[in-house]
């Protein structure tokens, strides 16, 4: 936090509106405002929330996911001829990825879903509950906090068979129609009711 209030204060202090704003500018910007959106403490505090929930997440999940293809050479193989196949109906092959073409990459995400499911990038989710909640005969007491523990949801071997395989052909049956099974971290994340909200410790 200290060094991410360096980086703001020396930013503040030029004068110039750069030509090319980042994050941090837009932020700047904001703050040199009259009666501006966010105060600078709260300012820092995004600043850090961004740096860890965007790389923290991402590199880990992308480097599971470069490990459990590469023990897997049918399922690399798979998604090899999955892109090939997107870049051969292509007029140009080096242009970027279309909607649609993201779309259609149905190995692609149970690629995704498999490593994320698998890697369990966020261990642990902190609500808190804001009145008396009951939940199937349970009731967690206003003012608790509740971990939600996305491995004991991913690793459930009575929604996922043999769990600790990775096997992304098993989103076939488990996506469709929605995208995602609701036991899985991207529902799991939706978990925020009126009476349980984020809360961290
Ligand atoms: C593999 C990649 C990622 C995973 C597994 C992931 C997972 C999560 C989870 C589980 C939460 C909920 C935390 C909670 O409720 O306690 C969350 C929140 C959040 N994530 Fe990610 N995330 C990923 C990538 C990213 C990226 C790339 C960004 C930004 C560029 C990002 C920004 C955020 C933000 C801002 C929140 C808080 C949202 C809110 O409070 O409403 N995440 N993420």
């Amino acid at each position: 936090m200290k060094t991410l209030k360096q980086v703001l204060d020396e930013r503040r202090e030029k004068a110039e509106t750069p030509e090319r704003m980042d994050f941090i500018d837009v932020i700047v910007s904001e703050l040199n405002k009259q009666n501006p959106a966010l105060s600078e403490n709260l300012a820092l505090n995004v600043l850090f929330l961004m740096i860890f929930a965007s790389f923290e997440t991402t590199s880990s999940g992308l480097t599971a996911a470069l490990k459990f293809l590469s023990d897997n050479p049918k399922a690399l193989q798979e998604l090899e001829e999955e892109h090939q196949q997107i870049r051969e109906r292509r007029a140009d092959p080096d242009t970027g990825v279309t909607w649609e073409e993201y779309k259609s990459m149905k190995l692609t995400s149970h690629v995704i879903n498999e490593s994320l499911r698998l890697a369990n990038v966020a261990p642990v989710l902190f609500r808190k509950a804001t009145q008396d909640v009951h939940i199937k005969g349970y009731t967690i007491p206003e003012g608790w906090i509740v971990m939600i523990c996305p491995p004991a949801v991913h690793l459930n071997p009575t929604t996922y068979e043999d769990p600790s395989v990775f096997n992304p052909w098993r989103w076939k049956d488990l996506s469709e129609p929605v995208g995602g099974s609701k036991d899985f971290i991207a529902k799991l994340n939706a978990w925020s009711y009126n009476e349980l909200v984020r809360a961290s410790l």
